[in-house]
């Protein structure tokens, strides 16, 4: 199966969510004998911001962005790459309570492709509808506490038709010996939610339970304020 990781870090290989991804990846080879993994690190690439013409969402150019369509920057692979994938991975730093900018910018020019949830009446083979695809979305932040995921929690949500698997967490670094239990023993079941993503599309209940339990330790027990930068 084709896996696309979209990374909006700006830390690019350094980034913390991609030590989480690359958990996750462990469990996605552990459970497909063949995937086809391909990993884009947005901060990299030439991405023009999406110019509103609505182009892409009337006779003009139907179902596709004009920008992406006359080649002027690294859209057009990413796009064939986005739409040609079985399931897609956003990978996100929190930045100021929301995604980052770099994956916020890519879904901009995805515009045509969801056109269908916003007006569901008018959908036809044009428009692609992107929430048929699985969709995993992997955020960590410094400091969590009530509410501070709702704002990404809302838009996944709503670009997945509530069909998203997630994984928020706070940074899983390791001060002590008793944080490195913590934090391998998230890491261990994000590798868990990996192989579940890449046979069934979605996390069980027990896998999500012990998601949300080992977040929970980590971020309770485990102050990154002032390390992992
Ligand atoms: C511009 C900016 C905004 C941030 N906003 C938040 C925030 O709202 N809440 C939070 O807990 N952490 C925030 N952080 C911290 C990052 O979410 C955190 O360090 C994350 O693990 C970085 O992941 P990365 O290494 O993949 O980029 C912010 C960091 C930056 C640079």
């Amino acid at each position: 199966m084709k896996y696309f990781v979209l990374n909006g870090s700006p830390r690019k290989e350094r980034s913390m969510t991609m030590n989480v991804v690359r958990s996750f990846l462990n469990g996605i080879e552990e459970a497909d004998p063949e995937p086809q993994i391909d990993i884009v690190h947005l901060a990299k690439c030439n991405i023009q911001h999406c110019r509103s013409c609505y182009a892409c969402w009337s006779h003009v150019c139907e179902g596709e962005c004009v920008i992406t369509k006359r080649n002027i920057d690294d859209m057009a692979p990413l796009m064939d790459k986005y739409l040609a994938a079985d399931k897609i991975i956003m990978a996100t730093p929190m930045h100021f309570f929301a995604i980052s900018s770099y994956l916020q910018k890519f879904l901009e020019r995805t515009f045509p492709l969801i056109k269908p949830i916003y007006i569901p009446a008018e959908q036809d083979d044009k428009y692609k509808d992107m929430s048929t695809k699985d969709i995993a979305v992997i955020s960590t932040c410094k400091v969590a506490f009530d509410g501070v995921w709702d704002c990404i929690d809302a838009q996944m949500q709503l670009i997945s038709r509530k069909r998203y698997q997630r994984i928020f967490s706070t940074q899983p670094l390791a001060v002590s010996n008793k944080d490195k239990e913590l934090t391998e023993n998230f890491l261990n079941t994000v590798t868990l939610a990996g192989k579940e993503f890449a046979l069934c599309g979605e996390f069980s209940e027990a896998v999500r339970q012990s998601l949300e339990k080992s977040i929970q330790a980590m971020g309770e027990q485990i102050d990154t304020r002032n390390i992992g930068f």
